[in-house]
């Protein structure tokens, strides 16, 4: 399986690293970075000190969007520490980005292999939505598209509506929703549910080694910013679920696949991503490509496989 890795790393976009580069068989031909949990001079070297803690560090990064298409960019250093990984020194990386950009390098791979390489994007859609203006039959180029982002149902949590990812780019949201591509949105409908416990997290400080250390200490700043949202010390699992449905798609127990539009205008609404979830939806005529919306998931699996991906 060969995947192109869109990110903002970010601890949970870590930890979707960490998922994939588990896996022998799973190569990743590219990341790129994009602004988002933090500047995007910050996740391109943190996705390089990353591949170089997972053992990876033959995988070209490449720097992507430095702010939304149209909006100034919202950064999160609350959720993730001023350095994007809750503020835990790793060693600064052996290599550098390379030359070109996040879009230019993952249109020059799909051409290259079309048909071929499955995409994970968990970061805000920027460098998506300009690949997509550089090359228009990017939909027919990449496999699959797995996507972190947006609350159809749930509460969003950068604003009561809008979830950080779609609500960080929302006009990137909207090409890319439009696009036609063979979709996947995991959003956090099913991400608030599918959280590391406080006994999850107890079990990975007794695993041994650099890969499985690293984390944890990533993750102790990670759930103290969730453990106030939850009440408890649990932290919900984002990007890595979204990589743990792109390699194991038998995780998903239920999905609906449904149009899907992101809010540009509303005053309160901005960013917010809305599902035509009407039980009569296919008697409305509706010309926008379908995205699947996972619904629901083994999360118990997902969490197993997870601490394996870091042993
Ligand atoms: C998403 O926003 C980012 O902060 C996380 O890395 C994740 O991709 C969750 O809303
Ligand atoms: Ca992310």
């Amino acid at each position: 399986m060969r995947v192109f890795v869109d990110c903002d790393p970010g601890i949970d976009d870590a930890l979707a690293l960490a998922y994939l580069t588990a896996r022998p068989n799973v190569e990743i031909v590219g990341i790129g970075a994009v602004f988002g949990n933090n500047s995007v001079d910050v996740t391109t070297d943190n996705a390089l000190r990353l591949m170089e803690l997972y053992g990876r560090s033959g995988v070209p990064v490449a720097r992507g969007a430095s702010r939304p298409l149209v909006q100034p960019p919202h950064l999160a250093e609350l959720v993730h520490g001023a350095n994007g990984l809750g503020d835990v020194e790793t060693p600064a990386p052996a290599s550098a980005p390379v030359e070109e950009s996040a879009a230019e390098l993952l249109v020059r791979l799909a051409r290259s292999a079309p048909g071929e390489i499955d995409v994970l994007a968990v970061g805000p859609l920027t460098n998506l939505a300009v690949a997509l203006s550089l090359e228009p039959e990017l939909p027919k180029l990449v496999r699959r598209v797995v996507v972190m982002g947006g609350a159809v149902r749930a509460p969003g949590n950068v604003t009561p509506w809008a979830e950080a990812n779609t609500s960080n780019d929302p006009e990137a949201a909207e090409v890319v929703f439009a696009a036609g591509f063979d979709l996947t949105l995991v959003a956090l409908d099913i991400t608030m549910k599918t959280v590391a416990t406080g006994a999850w997290l107890d079990e990975l400080k007794t695993v041994e080694g650099e890969r499985a250390q690293t984390t944890s200490a990533f993750l102790d700043f990670y759930v103290g910013w969730y453990s106030n949202v939850f009440g408890v010390r649990q932290c919900a699992m984002h990007d890595p679920l979204a990589a743990a449905i792109l390699l194991d798609p038998e995780i998903v127990t239920t999905s609906v696949d449904v149009p899907i539009r992101v809010e540009l205008k509303g005053e309160h609404t901005r960013g917010l991503t809305i599902a035509d979830m009407r039980p009569d939806a296919a008697s409305h005529a509706d010309d926008r490509p379908k995205i699947t919306l996972v619904q629901e998931v083994d999360g118990e699996a997902f969490l197993k496989r997870m601490m394996d991906a870091l042993r």
